[in-house]
């Protein structure tokens, strides 16, 4: 674990007790990166040459990854003002759940961050900027999760469908391109319920990749979400949402959100 990365789990163990927020124009999370190596990073200055760049790149990612389903990234400027974008919306939202999202993202990640790298998480989408490329990049620095306060009643039986759902749904959003690596399905768990999952991974790296980011979120269920009826596993290049009622493509207001929840890092 690098320093960087030591710092802000200790950083997100003090969030400890912070409240996934239920409004979807809250983040649920965002890292402004504001120390590496344990020092401080300079941040950009208000209307630099790279500020000016990011003001550009971030419409330009919202309205193109709202037509692009709902993944986007392109970078903006010349070297050192050079500023990488990207946007990941959830592979069901509409585009203009998207569309709002992204925007909410862009204007939120601008009034909370002054870094030349940060990420910025949403219910439906998260964006991210950089000055450094790091559209390939297949490892996850942060993970964080939520979960639901409910058990679940009968939880092997729970367990079992909701394992191999995930298994089932990290194969097909891996290795079936035309899913454009987001799955979602459904297993009964008794005779008359059913548990509900979504997986995606950023659709520039591997299958292999996707899958083994995947198998990492999977097995942090147990730390996470251990006899819920509902939970998240989210990280920078992959996530994935199980609940107990269908959660896909609901509409914006009065959707079944999980519980507020605390949430935790690695
Ligand atoms: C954080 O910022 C430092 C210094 O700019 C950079 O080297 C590092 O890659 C950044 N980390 C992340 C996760 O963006
Ligand atoms: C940056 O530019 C905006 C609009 O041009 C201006 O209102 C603001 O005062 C400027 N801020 C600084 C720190 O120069
Ligand atoms: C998005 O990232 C991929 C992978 O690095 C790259 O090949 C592609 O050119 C990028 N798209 C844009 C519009 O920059
Ligand atoms: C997008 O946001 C606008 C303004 O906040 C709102 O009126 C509209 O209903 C939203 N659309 C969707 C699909 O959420
Ligand atoms: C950078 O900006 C953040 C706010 O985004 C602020 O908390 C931090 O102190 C600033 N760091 C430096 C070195 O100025
Ligand atoms: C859920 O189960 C945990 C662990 O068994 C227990 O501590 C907790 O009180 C239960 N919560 C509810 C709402 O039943
Ligand atoms: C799942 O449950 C439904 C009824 O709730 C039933 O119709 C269906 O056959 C079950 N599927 C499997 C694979 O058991």
């Amino acid at each position: 674990m690098s320093p960087f990365h030591l710092y802000l789990s200790l950083l997100l163990l003090l969030h400890l007790f912070f409240h996934i927020p239920t409004s979807y124009t809250e983040p649920l999370r965002f890292e402004c990166n504001n120390t590496h190596d344990g020092k401080p990073v300079t941040n950009y200055t208000l209307n630099s040459t790279f500020h000016t760049n990011l003001k550009l790149l971030l419409p330009s990612l919202s309205s193109n990854a709202a037509l692009n389903r709902g993944f986007y990234n392109t970078s903006i400027g010349q070297d050192p003002n050079k500023v990488y974008g990207l946007v990941l919306c959830r592979g069901d939202a509409t585009p203009d759940i998207c569309r709002n999202c992204t925007n909410f993202a862009s204007d939120g990640i601008l009034s909370r961050c002054q870094s030349r790298s940060s990420v910025i998480w949403y219910d439906y989408c998260q964006l991210q900027y950089s000055d450094t490329n790091f559209f390939l990049s297949s490892t996850t620095p942060w993970w964080f999760w939520a979960w639901s306060m409910y058990n679940v009643t009968d939880p092997e039986p729970f367990k079992r469908a909701l394992g191999n759902l995930m298994t089932d749904l990290a194969n097909r959003a891996a290795y079936e391109p035309w899913r454009g690596m987001f799955a979602t399905g459904e297993r009964n768990y008794s005779a008359s319920n059913k548990v509900y999952g979504l997986v995606q991974c950023k659709p520039v790296i591997s299958g292999d990749a996707c899958h083994k980011c995947l198998e990492d979120a999977i097995s942090k269920l147990p730390e996470c979400c251990d006899w819920k009826i509902g939970g998240r596993v989210i990280g920078e290049v992959c996530n994935l949402r199980f609940e107990v009622t269908n959660f896909f493509g609901e509409t914006l207001v009065g959707g079944p959100a999980p519980s507020p929840a605390p949430t935790v890092a690695l």
